[in-house]
């Protein structure tokens, strides 16, 4: 089954294809992972398909639902959910309430229920700490649960993310370069989660430039070089693809420069 589907997904920034009619399915099972350079364009087409970039051609379906141009928000309520390539925290709350911010996400208790319907609320309240408890305990984090999400090391606080967009029950989440930044042991430990967390129904789409991490985790890989996607297979299949490693060396491309000099042209 497929839980998302891109067709022809193009975006331009002024003169710049920074996505260029991208098409590719992410099957409801197992993890796939987006891979390129540097500028090819991965985290571009991450903001189109969680709705923060509109595309400006293309159709991205989600459970067979169209969701071009939805808002982020709404996206997200759907059970698409992304982590950022840059950690991105509630600093001053502790490192359980950054996970219950993800649990109510999905849960229906706003304030004004709470008002209206104060048991409920409550029963809601101790089945969101209950879960985000649990998810601490998934992701490593217990004996931080108290402390200032600030304080915590950077490996952890990846962690914390990856925890905070699973308490939203996602049914496909996102997650840009989530190894970025990791050790070696940060990053076994991370790809097991990852296999985890396909392993529990939630499909995962992952956008890595760590290939140890890639090879270990993905069921399937598309690769992206310029905008374009140029090659998709097994992670075994695309290493071996020639395409794929005049990409990774450098050959081939446009001049350097180029698209630059065109996006400063075209405001
Ligand atoms: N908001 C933007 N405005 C203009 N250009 C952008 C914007 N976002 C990304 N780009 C350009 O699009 C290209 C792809 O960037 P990006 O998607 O961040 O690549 P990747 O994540 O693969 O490194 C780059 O040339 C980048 O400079
Ligand atoms: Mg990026």
């Amino acid at each position: 089954m497929t839980r998302l589907r891109l067709d022809g997904v193009t975006r331009r920034f002024g003169g710049l294809v920074a996505v260029d009619d991208i098409s590719f399915d992410v099957p409801a099972e197992g993890v796939t992972a987006v891979i390129g350079p540097n500028g090819a364009g991965k985290t571009t087409l991450f903001n189109l398909i969680s709705g923060f970039l509109p595309p400006s051609a293309g159709r991205i379906t989600f459970e067979g639902k169209d969701i071009n141009g939805r808002p982020p928000a709404e996206i997200a309520k759907a059970g698409l959910v992304r982590t950022f390539q840059l950690v991105k925290l509630f600093e001053d709350l502790s490192v359980l309430d950054n996970v219950k911010v993800g649990c109510h996400l999905r849960g229906r208790a706003g304030l004004l229920s709470a008002l209206l319907r104060p048991a409920s609320a409550r029963r809601e309240e101790a089945a969101v700490e209950a879960r985000a408890r649990e998810l601490l305990v998934f992701a490593g984090l217990s004996a931080f649960a108290d402390e200032p999400a600030s304080g915590l090391p950077y490996g952890r606080q990846r962690m914390l993310e990856l925890a905070r967009a699973m308490a939203a029950g996602p049914r496909l989440i996102l997650l840009d370069e989530p190894a970025a930044g990791l050790n070696t042991d940060e990053s076994a430990a991370l790809s097991r989660i990852i296999r985890r967390i396909a392993e529990e129904g939630t499909s995962v789409l992952l956008i890595e430039h760590d290939m140890t991490l890639v090879m270990n985790t993905a069921d399937r890989v598309v690769v992206v070089d310029f905008g374009r996607k140029i090659a998709q297979g097994t992670p075994a299949q695309v290493r071996a693809d020639p395409a794929v490693i005049a990409a990774y060396l450098g050959t081939g491309k446009p001049a350097a420069g180029k698209s630059a000099t065109q996006e400063a042209a075209n405001g």
